[in-house]
Parts: C-alpha cells; structure tokens; sequence
C-alpha cells in the first residue's frame, strides 16, 4: 500500500450495514462498510462530541447516539440535526483482505 496509509482492519470484520471503532495513534475513527464499500469519519460528533460509532448506520447515513445528528458516511457531511458541523473524513482503501486508511 502507498505510503501514508494505515492498515486498520480486515475486510471480513464488518459486514455490509455494520460499523466498528477503529484507532490511529490517538485518534478515534469509526469505520462503516456501506455495500461493500468502506468509509471512516473521525469518531466524535461536533455537537456534544459522542461517539458516533456507537450510533446507527442505515444506507449511507449514520446517526449520531446522543442527539440524532444525521451524517453522510461517504462525506462526513451534515445531513440534519442540531449542530452546523460536517465530521472529518479519511480515505479509505481497500488492498487484499486489509482495510487502510489514510493518516
Ligand atoms: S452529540 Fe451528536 S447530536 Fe449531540
């Protein structure tokens, strides 16, 4: 894998529809498989900082467990909720049976 990537799981840990907490160094990301496809956004909502790993995925949009913010997974862009706030995003590559994402 190119330089600047970092390996952060195996494809065959999340199923299409699932999610799961992954870390790099110290900061939190929360990785989505949407159709086979993966996505990472940083791990902490903008408006009271939950985590939204611990929300819910439903197509392309997580929901933020606190407040219900709404984001798009492939973006990390605000869809609804009570904040003005999109959440980072990292790019994600797939290699092999290795999920990457990019520092
Ligand atoms: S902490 Fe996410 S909407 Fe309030």
């Amino acid at each position: 894998m190119e330089e600047g990537f970092v390996a952060v799981a195996k494809v065959g840990e999340l199923a299409p529809g699932e999610m799961k907490f992954v870390a790099i160094e110290r900061e939190r990301i929360v990785l989505a498989n949407v159709d086979g496809s993966f996505y990472a956004l940083r791990d902490v909502c903008g408006h009271r900082n939950a985590p939204l790993s611990r929300g819910r995925l439903d197509g392309h949009v997580i929901e933020c467990p606190l407040h219900f913010a709404q984001f798009d997974v492939r973006t990390g862009k605000l869809i609804d909720g009570p904040i003005s706030a999109d959440v980072p995003s990292y790019e994600a590559r797939v290699e092999g049976d290795t999920v990457y994402l990019r520092r």
